[in-house]
């Protein structure tokens, strides 16, 4: 069929004026006016969420300027560290862009192949299988199932694991942890703010303090091993706040797996494919899981992509036989998505970027250590897992001044931290799940000099702050006033 073969918009309603949406493709094309788009994001989107920002005056659009660069609406240059991890190469990368022009141009496969076998999506699940199977060997018959985002990767995780050991009713999980916001990766995150208005949640989560071996043991050994029916882990919390287990933790993690079969969930999608410096930080760490969840980077920061990888025994429990359609995604597995993903692969695997990751990694921490060593009264702490690196501010009031709200006091310090980067000209990251952090995921091709720039504006922030309460007592009080008219309601 043609475009000629359309019907004509008026044919339906002979007489009347035809009905048209507010803005069209065309009008965009041509731009649309920075307040306005704050306007009608405030008006039909997450309104008090771009209210905050619009608060902040960050709100944006940003421009993209390079895949490592951003524009505010004011023409600020801002280094991009945003994406909460999930843009491994940046914004619209040449060579990932390059090819998705050469898919759209060629490709004959069907776009959501879900009664068939597909091309690309054969690919990717072959190409993940063979990579996690390259560190441990014991998955090299492994099966993928992919979906849209990591919190539904992990609502797979659940059932595999729930199917896999259906006598076994209890899920471990750890403090801080967070695995998404969909109502079974929620009921794994265990914090308050996030949880509290959608209870009840899935039942039997036991959660227990990350890292602490000694806890899990005992705690396997109370509720009885056969109970248990899976552990599920960040191998590094990220929205914990870039936090690394002590060392005997992940193999204690895999006595269990093996002494008892407890099944073990790595939840890899911000610590997987390169970013902490591995492609699986759980298996570098000495854990051999069964089921492992990736996402964000996969989808190289243009098309969403949640993967799950299990064992072909628990894939077997869940979906085998006539079981199959147990757990399906409309859009999981499209052609456009496995092809992106397959590129994605690619260019983490052969320009060795878990290396470069790695590799920078220690020498933005040197940075950040020294600049935390120079300005103490700014920086409380820093910490890095290759390139995902966490600046823990001091507060920016004292705690005591204001009983009780200490989170309050907790989420205005990192909010005023991200204002504070961004006039310094760093697009950074809240953390869901430690407010008082703020992160910074560059893209894992940043260049070396824009890398260093980076910190580089770090330290101008620092100066411009050098004791964490001045960020406060140089806030626009109008600035102020709207963030408490938020905070308030
Ligand atoms: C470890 C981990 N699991 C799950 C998720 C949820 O992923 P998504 O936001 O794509 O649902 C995240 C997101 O930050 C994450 O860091």
């Amino acid at each position: 069929m043609t475009h000629d073969a359309l019907p004509s918009p008026t044919a339906a309603s002979e007489g009347s004026a035809p009905w048209r949406l507010p803005l069209s493709t065309q009008e965009l094309s041509q731009g649309l006016a920075a307040e306005r788009v704050v306007e009608l994001e405030i008006a039909h989107g997450n309104g008090d969420l771009i209210k905050v920002f619009k608060a902040l005056e960050i709100a944006g659009p940003f421009t993209v300027l390079s895949p490592w660069e951003l524009q505010d609406e004011t023409g600020r240059h801002l280094i991009h560290a945003g994406g909460y991890a999930a843009m491994p190469f940046g914004e619209m990368y040449p060579p990932l862009v390059s090819f998705m022009r050469q898919y759209l141009d060629t490709n004959t496969s069907m776009g959501l192949p879900q009664q068939s076998a597909a091309t690309w999506r054969a690919a990717l699940e072959t190409n993940l299988v063979a990579l996690l199977a390259h560190q441990a060997p014991s998955h090299a018959d492994s099966q993928v199932f992919f979906s849209n985002s990591g919190a539904e990767a992990v609502e797979a995780a659940i059932k595999f694991v729930k199917a896999a050991r259906s006598r076994a009713s209890y899920l471990i999980n750890f403090s801080k942890a967070y695995h998404g916001k969909t109502t079974g990766a929620l009921s794994l995150t265990p914090n308050p703010e996030f949880q509290e208005p959608f209870k009840p949640l899935l039942p039997n989560i036991i959660t227990l303090p990350y890292g602490d071996s000694r806890a899990l043991l005992s705690k396997v050994r109370e509720l009885g091993p056969d109970k248990v029916a899976g552990i599920v882990l960040e191998p590094i919390q990220g929205e914990g706040g870039v936090i690394h287990p002590p060392a005997d933790f992940l193999p204690a993690v895999e006595h269990l797996r093996r002494e008892y079969g407890i099944l073990v969930v790595a939840d890899e999608i911000q610590s997987g494919l390169g970013r902490t410096g591995h492609w699986f930080a759980s298996v570098a760490g000495g854990l051999d899981p069964d089921v492992i969840t990736l996402a964000k980077p996969l989808g190289g920061g243009i098309v969403p992509i949640g993967a799950t990888i299990a064992r072909k025994a628990i894939v077997k429990q869940a979906l085998g036989g006539l079981n199959s359609k147990r757990h399906s995604s409309t859009f999981g597995g499209g052609s456009l998505a496995m092809a992106v993903g397959l590129k994605s692969l690619e260019l983490l695997v052969e320009n060795n970027l878990a290396e470069r990751a790695r590799h920078l990694g220690e020498r933005g921490l040197a940075r950040l250590q020294a600049l935390q060593a120079r300005y103490p009264e700014f920086l409380k702490t820093a910490r890095s897992a290759g390139m995902l690196f966490a600046l823990q501010l001091q507060p920016v009031i004292n705690p005591k001044l204001i009983p009780g709200q200490a989170e309050l006091v907790s989420q205005l310090g990192s909010t005023l931290a991200i204002r504070s980067l961004h006039l310094a000209g760093i697009h950074a990251c809240y953390t869901q799940n430690a407010f008082r952090i703020v992160r910074l995921t560059p893209a894992l091709t940043i260049p070396d000099a824009l890398f260093e720039t980076m910190f580089d504006r770090v330290e101008e922030a620092a100066r411009s702050y050098p004791k964490a309460w001045q960020m406060l007592r140089k806030t626009p009080l109008k600035t102020l006033l709207d963030l408490a008219k938020l905070a308030l309601r």
